[in-house]
This record gives C-alpha cells, structure tokens and sequence, in this order.
C-alpha cells in the first residue's frame, strides 16, 4: 500500500514542488485554503481529525508575506503558530510524523557576516512573521517528538511571487532596479528544497514503525551552499539573461537596507550552517549559482 501524505500549502512555491516530488513516493492529499483555512484552528482540528488515512504530515503553509504581516499579527499567529501545533497534536494522536517548514528569520542576524548560524544557535525574530515561525516550530519541537524541522532560506521558484520574479519582471521591463547588498544569505529554488525533502521522506516512511524512533529527528538547515547578497543575486540573473537573450540591460545597481524602508526588519545576515544535514542525513545541497542555473533553464524549457 502506497503511503498517505497530507500536505499543506500545495500551492506555495514549495508546496507546489513538493507535490511533484513527493507523488512518486507515496500518495500526496495535497490541501490549500479552500479545502481548509488554517486560520480557523477548530475548522483545522475537525479537518484533520476526520480525514483518514495520513502516514506523514507535511506542512509548508504559512502567511508568507512578511511587510503585511506586520499589520496583522493574529491572523499570522493563527496560520503560522496555531496551525502548527494542531497538526503536531494530530500527528501524536495517530503516532505519525510530521515535517515543518521554517525561516532564517527566527534569527535577528546580527552575527558577523563571515559566521553562519547553526540549528542550536539561540533564536531572536525581528518581525511578527520571524517570531509566529520561531513559535510554530517550538510547538512542534515541544508536542511531536518524531519531527523534521526544516529552516530554509531566501527561497524563489517559478511559481508565486519571489524576488528572482521580480528581477525577471523588471528585465524584460528593460529596467535596472537598486538592489540591497548588505544583506546576505543563499537564494535556494524551491525545486531543490522539494527534491532534498523527498531524499529525507523515504528514510523516515521505509523504515518499519518500530524503527522510526531511530530517525534522527530534529531541525535541519536546508539553503544553498555559499554566499550572496540580493545586490549578487539580482546581478547574476541579470547577467544570464543577457547572455541567453544578447541583450545589454543595465546590471542592478546597489544600495543600502536604508535606502529601501520596508514594515518588517530583515536580518542582515541569514546564512545558514548546512553541516548538520550534510553529517547526520548525508546531503549536501549545490550552490546558489548552480541551483540558479537549474532555474533560468527550466523556464527556458517549461
Ligand atoms: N519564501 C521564502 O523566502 C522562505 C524562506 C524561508 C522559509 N520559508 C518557509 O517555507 C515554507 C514555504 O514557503 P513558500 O515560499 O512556499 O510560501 P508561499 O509560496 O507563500 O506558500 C504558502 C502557502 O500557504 C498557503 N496559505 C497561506 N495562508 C493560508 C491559510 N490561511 N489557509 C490555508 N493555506 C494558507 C498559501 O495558500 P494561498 O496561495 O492560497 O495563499 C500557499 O499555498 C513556509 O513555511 C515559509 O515560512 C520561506
């Protein structure tokens, strides 16, 4: 019997890729807001408790959108936290597991730019979306011991609106946007993270129940290998599509965080440490030019 996977967020940036990498493994019940709004946490609980069978709980969906998320600090409460810990609640009650996706922005990424942050380094969000993710993965963490947190990092895709849309938008626009350069992290697609994420699921649904408890279970980071700022990462898809196109847009042009207000504040560095997931799971992810690369060319051929 194919294994049941009940997915939330299908579709999200990585929700949606999730979809196509994980369908070959085991039977995917994709949901997303019309089949529930998990801002309704009784709605949730009813949901769940009466959808039959589930083997793996897989929750990628959040209030995402972090400027607006500063307007409305319950409802992102109740998405980001609230929903968390009833699926967690769920997941004990049937003895499964449960995946979780999570942010660089549970940091305050005030570390020196040459440091990383690792999984035990102490957490301090600077916005209502930082600290309603840190809040759903300590529910997590406190109520399903058999979880995989996933802390991933400045994530874009093909799918939805992400920053690598953007530059793309504003490329065939013709126009050079300005650029943030000192803020950094690992521009990681979204298809990578589905991809490292279905390596991970067959470890934890092909060993026999008993042996699950063995699963190394905790929180992993999961970005790309090495280092960019947005200003690098603007350029470089800049830089591709006017190799691919033979055109000459004029590259991004680089200011300060403080040039560019915005509602919610942003750490400054958001580099993440992938050594634990290269150690203990045996995965090492490419780097951000490599995966964006991957990118550019699947478009080219969708
Ligand atoms: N994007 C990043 O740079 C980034 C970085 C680090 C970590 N993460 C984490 O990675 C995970 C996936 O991110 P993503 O970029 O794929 O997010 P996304 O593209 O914004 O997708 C979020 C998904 O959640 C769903 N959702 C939001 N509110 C909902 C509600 N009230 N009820 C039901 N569904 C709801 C959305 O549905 P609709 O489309 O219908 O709204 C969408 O399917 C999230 O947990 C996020 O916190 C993201």
């Amino acid at each position: 019997m194919r294994p049941k996977i009940l997915l939330t967020g299908g579709s999200g940036q990585v929700g949606y890729e999730l979809i196509q990498t994980l369908s070959p493994l085991a039977e995917v019940h994709a949901i997303d807001i019309q089949d529930v709004d998990l801002s309704d946490t009784l709605a949730l609980e009813h949901f769940v408790r009466n959808h039959n069978p589930i083997d793996l709980i897989v929750h990628p969906a959040a209030f995402t959108a972090v400027d607006l998320a500063e307007e409305q600090p319950e409802l992102v409460r109740a998405v980001n936290t609230d929903s968390s810990r009833v699926l967690a609640e769920e997941a004990v009650r049937r003895n499964i597991p449960m995946i979780y996706y999570s942010t660089d922005y549970v940091f305050d990424g005030s570390r020196s730019f040459n440091l990383r942050y690792n999984e035990d380094d102490r957490t301090s969000p600077l916005s209502v979306y930082g600290l309603t993710k840190r809040d759903g993965e300590t529910a997590v963490r406190t109520i399903c011991k058999k979880h995989c947190i996933l802390r991933l990092c400045w994530v874009y895709g093909l799918r939805g609106q992400n920053f690598f849309q953007t530059m793309l938008r504003l490329y065939h626009q013709g126009t050079t946007p300005n650029v943030v350069h000192d803020q950094i992290g690992a521009p990681t697609w979204s298809r990578v993270i589905a991809m490292t994420t279905a390596i991970i699921v067959p470890k934890i649904l092909n060993a026999p129940r008993e042996e699950r408890w063995g699963f190394p279970w905790g929180t992993y980071h999961i970005c790309a290998s090495g280092v960019a700022s947005w200003h690098d990462f603007a350029t470089a898809i800049f830089v591709e599509m006017n190799r691919q196109t033979g055109h000459n847009i004029e590259l991004p042009k680089p200011i300060s965080s403080s040039e560019y207000p915005v509602k919610a504040i942003r750490p400054k560095n958001s580099r993440l440490d992938n050594t634990k997931l290269e150690k203990i799971l045996n995965l090492k992810l490419p780097d951000w030019q490599t995966q964006l690369a991957w990118c550019l060319d699947a478009i080219k051929n969708k």
